[in-house]
Formats: structure tokens, sequence, C-alpha cells
């Protein structure tokens, strides 16, 4: 299994080896807590996580104060029998104790207002590190994983940008043993802004890179969540896909064996002009309308999408490029995103790169409820893919 040998995959799977007798990869799962306020088919509980898929499940999300204080972004509460809190969450690892189980903090919707407070004030910085050392002990969590997009963008400060060094430096000689994972963006200019990566490769233990929202109806023209390679109807030089993101990781310096490939267990949606293109690239005139589990426009998860064309089969046109993307329509409707397929080529191209493994984002997107099949077949294919 550890034949495979490419590239920069051989310390990663000879130190496996050496420990593990085998080279299975971390599978990071994220979990949003909010899931919970879903209807329908989109209701989602901790009880409902993959805990013998997933070897990581990472709570999403707690963010900073001003004051180096933490919250829930989303309140903790039970809804139809379903709970999204933490002291149920930590309970998983009563029938998994080889589960790792952690923290997020931050996300899309804090930005960068009071991390950027935090970091730069020394004082401030020492008691959100208490803070998080505190609330992991508390709760017997098994790290963090620190979610701040990004630094020195979206409110914040050019000085973050080494501060955020200073914070994963201090952050993980006070967690000790336990894990300090982060989220990262993918492309160069957002390395330039926020990430000293050599650095922060020295403390981190991972890296999750956020390999997805390459496309979205931000843009006039298709295109999908995450290709693995360019998209056949990009123009030369295009750099907007996995491949060329797990790359520039590498070359700004950090080691193959903590990089973690980001998974979209979700397509970006768009609303096509007309039928004459139904193709990447096609004019678009907007996102998507919402789906019925979710509900947000631009957006579909996994589970709508395969439960949609399951139910409509004859009025979808889907085209799978193998090995790197898919894209289907039904009308006017427009979905970029990844099957079993693509999510195995891509596990399998993140262990021949030597990766650690793979993530999801999220465990609540992907068919959980088995409409199509199977449960979760994107989490169940990226371990095949991966172990391959
Ligand atoms: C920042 O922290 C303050 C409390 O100090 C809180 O009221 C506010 O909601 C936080 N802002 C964000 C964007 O998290
Ligand atoms: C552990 O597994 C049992 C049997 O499947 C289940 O009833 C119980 O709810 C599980 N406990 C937790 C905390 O998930
Ligand atoms: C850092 O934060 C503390 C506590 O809020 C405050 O008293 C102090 O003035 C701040 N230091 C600077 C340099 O802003
Ligand atoms: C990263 O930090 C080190 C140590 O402060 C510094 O020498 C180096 O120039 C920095 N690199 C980048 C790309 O910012």
């Amino acid at each position: 299994m550890c034949s495979k040998v490419v590239l920069f995959s051989v310390l990663a799977c000879f130190a496996a080896v050496a420990t593990t007798a085998s080279c299975s990869g971390v599978v990071v799962c994220y979990y949003g807590a909010w899931s919970i306020w879903r209807s329908s088919s989109g209701h989602y509980g901790v009880s409902d996580l993959p805990v013998d898929l997933c070897t990581h499940i990472v709570y999403s999300f707690i963010a900073p104060t001003a004051e180096g204080g933490i919250y829930f972004t989303d309140a903790e509460d039970t809804v139809n029998g379903k709970s999204n809190k933490m002291d149920d969450f930590v309970a998983l690892k009563q029938n998994n104790s080889d589960l790792k189980l952690m923290v997020a903090m931050g996300g899309w919707t804090p930005a960068s207002t009071n991390f950027t407070i935090v970091v730069n004030n020394d004082t401030l910085r020492a008691t959100l590190i208490n803070t998080m050392v505190s609330f992991v002990e508390e709760h017997d969590l098994d790290g963090v994983d620190l979610d701040w997009e990004y630094p020195a963008q979206r409110g914040g400060a050019d000085s973050d940008k080494e501060q955020f060094v200073v914070l994963v430096k201090e952050l993980k000689a006070a967690l000790g043993s336990k894990l300090l994972t982060a989220a990262v963006a993918v492309t160069q200019s957002n390395i330039d802004l926020s990430y000293n990566v050599t650095e922060l490769n020295k403390y981190l233990d991972y890296f999750h890179l956020m390999n997805y929202d390459y496309h979205g109806s931000w843009e006039t023209v298709t295109g999908v969540v995450a290709p693995l390679y360019a998209q056949l109807t990009d123009a030369a030089g295009t750099n907007l896909n996995v491949n060329h993101s797990v790359y520039t990781w590498i070359e700004n310096g950090a080691s193959p064996s903590k990089l973690v490939l980001g998974l979209a267990a979700y397509g970006k949606t768009f609303t096509l002009t007309s039928l004459d293109n139904t193709s990447t690239g096609a004019p678009a005139s907007g996102a998507g309308v919402a789906g019925p589990f979710v509900g947000e426009a631009g957006s579909y998860s996994y589970a709508e999408i395969c439960s949609d064309q399951a139910a409509n089969a004859t009025a979808w046109s889907i085209t799978e490029v193998t090995g790197n993307y898919v894209y289907a329509n039904k009308d006017t409707f427009w979905v970029g995103y990844d099957n079993a397929n693509t999510i195995y080529a891509k596990a399998q191209y993140a262990k021949e790169m030597g990766l650690a493994g793979i993530m999801y984002w999220a465990a609540d997107l992907d068919d959980f409820n088995g409409l199509c099949g199977s449960t979760y077949p994107l989490i169940k294919a990226g371990i095949s893919g991966y172990n391959a």
C-alpha cells in the first residue's frame, strides 16, 4: 500500500509505516453546529456524526471576543431530539476512544475584527490562550483548530501576519500534547497577505487546506467549486484548482506530511443565462435557488444534489470530467461539484502527494441519511481513494 512513492510522499509513508504499519491518513470532518436548525432531511445533530469514518471531528465554531474570551457562534441547543451541545459532542468519544475531537475558532462570519484586536496586544493574547486552554481542558478536547479568515484581511491589520505566528507558537506551547491545526486559504495572494508558511510549519500539527470555493455565483460565468486540475474551459495560466494550491503551499515551505486536502461535500450553484451553453464558463445571471435541506442560494449540499438527481433523473444533464470534477444542469439551474468518483480521485491524489490525509467541509452536507444509497458516500469514497 505504501509502494506508490511519488514526489514528496517518501517521508510521510515511511514515517507512518514505522509507527503504525499502515499508510492510512487522517480523515478530518468539520461539523457546523448550525445544522441543528435545518429542516426536513437537513436536520443534523452530533448523534449523526460518522464517528466510525472520521479520525478527527472539528466542532464549528467558537469565536474570540475583544477581551480575549470566546463565545459560541451558534447557541447550544436541542431541537426535535437532536443536540449540538459541546457536552454531547464530547460524549461521542465513549464509543470510539481513538476519535480526536477538536474545536474550531473563527469561521467566515466573525472575520478579523476581534482576532486582530487580541493578537496584537500581548495581554489580550495571553488571556485568549488561557481561555482556550481552559476550554479544551474543561471539555477534554483533543485540540484546537484556528479558522481565522483571514489574518491581515477582512478588517485585519498588516501586523496580523506576524502576530498570527506568535499566537500559533504560544498557543501550541500552552496546549502541550494537544493538537493545534489551522484552516487556511489556498492561493499565493492569500499566503502573501496572511501566512508566514515556514514559521507556521514549525508549530502547527496540520494545515487544513480550504481547497474549495474556487468558483461561485460572485462570478459572471459558471465554474465548479473545486476542480482538481484546470477546468477544460479555463484560459491558460488560470491557477484556480486544487493541484495548483497544493504545489503553492509546498513551494512556500509547508511539509507535505502536514497538509490535509480539503474536500467540499457541496456544490456551488448558478442560474444559466440560456441553455445554449451549459458547460463551465457559461454565462450566468447569478446564484442558483436555495435547496430544500440547507436553504442557501448559491450552494447545494451533496445530499441536495444527489437526491434531486435521483428524484428527477430525466430532467438532469450530468457531465463528469474524469478524475477532475462534475457539473450538471436541470433547465437553467446549474451546479459544479464532486461526486464519489472525483472525491476518490482527489483522495488518491492526496496520498500520492504524500499529504497527511483528507478533510471535509462538512459532515452535515454529505448524504448522511443515505437518501441516494449508502450513508456518507463522499466520506467513504475519500477513505477508499486515500487507501487505494
Ligand atoms: C467581538 O467581541 C465583542 C465582545 O468583546 C462581541 O460583542 C462581538 O460580537 C465580537 N465580534 C465579532 C465579530 O465576533
Ligand atoms: C454509543 O453507541 C450506542 C449503541 O450504538 C448508542 O446507543 C449510544 O447513544 C452511543 N453513545 C454516544 C454518546 O454516542
Ligand atoms: C492591551 O489590552 C489591555 C487590556 O484591554 C489594555 O489595558 C492595554 O491598554 C492594551 N495595550 C495596548 C498597547 O493597546
Ligand atoms: C517569516 O518569518 C521569519 C522569521 O521572522 C522571517 O525571517 C521571514 O522573512 C518571514 N517570511 C515571510 C515570507 O514572511
